[in-house]
């Protein structure tokens, strides 16, 4: 494999500060919903791997970036565990939820037999795509999968989930441990066809009861990574340990992820002081401050953050996914000021 700004950053500071969003490839671009025209639902779309290749290749017309990440979505593994997976419009996904102790949970499922066109797009980009754009494979992290298949849907609370773990626990962690080796089988397959990164998102961290963090997502991390290396898997791991608070220094030292993406609210000089040195940092531009026509603030935040991390092993990203109102031009001074201050340091 051959290194890219991006790879770069996990082995050592690197002079610039490679740079890509969250959720770049999706609604705030208006050519997407033209390609999604082509598909009669998102499930479909998500296993069409022509569309797949050119909503992954979408942001890269529009921004120079270091990165695409593959177009798929967290729920392909609660799909292909016949969960019954929908995306209704103004409602977000639907599944059937899973009832603790009733609902077997599916065992044996072929992620790479159910998510082959994942699998060949990302062995198309790779030899296609320019060697300097890292191409990043991902999945969700157990936690997050866990609360969307008892839940059944989004919620602000995940008051099921949570319940479930307190009056079903083996149950719970025996979904926990299944999801570990299907989200392990995941991440495999789109490393060996190409990915050079990979990326694990917990994004109801902040859910979890405290003295389940460890159980409910530091282990689980820590077992995924385990067994890809046990694989002989050696791409770089981005845990996203969503507003997880105080429970992310833990998390930066036992998880064993090499890098931890940073959400919005986290202070970086914080972050720098507290969390595991060996650790690369990636984040953390509020994406709400890219939906205003005309910010004064926008310009000043980046150069902050770009100054408290300079000399760190950092990638700049947003602190969550880009919101569908995000501005192009916005996204586009952005990435201006990044480049000309690496040109300047
Ligand atoms: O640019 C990219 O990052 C594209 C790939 C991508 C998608 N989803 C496509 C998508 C990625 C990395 C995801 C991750 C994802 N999906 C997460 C983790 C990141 C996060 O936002 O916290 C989560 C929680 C999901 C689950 C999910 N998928 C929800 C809740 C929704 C509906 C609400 C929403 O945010 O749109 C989706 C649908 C989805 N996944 C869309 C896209 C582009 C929108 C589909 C559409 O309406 O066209």
């Amino acid at each position: 494999m051959s290194d890219n700004l991006i790879t770069k950053v996990f082995k050592k500071k690197v002079s610039s500060v490679p740079i890509w969003f969250l959720r770049q490839a999706g609604r705030h671009i208006p050519e997407y919903f033209q390609i999604k025209e082509n598909e009669k639902d998102f499930v479909s779309f998500c296993l069409n791997e022509d569309l797949i290749v050119r909503s992954t290749t979408l942001p890269l017309k529009y921004y120079d970036l270091d990165a695409a990440i593959i177009f798929s979505d967290i729920l392909m593994i609660p799909w292909a565990m016949d969960r019954n997976v929908k995306f209704t419009k103004n409602f977000g996904p639907s599944l059937n939820p899973m009832i603790p102790e009733e609902t077997k949970i599916p065992q044996n499922i072929s992620l790479s037999t159910k998510l082959v066109s994942l699998k060949n797009s990302i062995i198309y980009l790779r030899k296609n795509l320019p060697k300097s754009i890292a191409l990043i494979g991902f999945a969700g992290a157990p936690w997050t999968l866990a609360c969307y298949m008892i839940e059944g849907k989004g919620s602000k609370d995940f008051i099921n989930t949570r319940k479930a773990l307190w009056n079903s626990y083996k149950w719970f962690m025996e979904l926990i441990e299944t999801l570990v080796v299907y989200i392990a089988d995941k991440l495999e397959m789109q490393a060996r066809a190409g990915a050079d990164i990979l990326m694990i998102f917990d994004s109801w961290s902040h859910m979890i009861p405290n003295n389940f963090f460890d159980d409910c997502a530091i282990r689980p991390t820590a077992k995924i990574v385990d067994i890809l290396r046990s694989r002989k898997i050696f791409v770089p791991v981005i845990g996203f340990p969503f507003k997880a608070g105080a429970s992310i220094v833990k998390y930066s030292c036992e998880s064993k992820v090499d890098c931890i993406a940073l959400d919005w609210t986290v202070d970086l000089c914080w972050a720098i002081n507290n969390l595991n040195k060996d650790v690369a940092l990636q984040g953390n531009l509020d994406p709400a401050s890219l939906i205003p026509s005309q910010s004064d603030h926008l310009r000043e935040n980046v150069l902050t953050i770009l100054d408290i991390m300079k000399d760190k092993r950092f990638i700049f990203n947003v602190g969550h996914g880009l919101t569908p109102d995000c501005k192009i031009d916005n996204v586009k001074e952005v990435i201006s000021i990044v480049r000309n201050y690496n040109m300047k340091v």
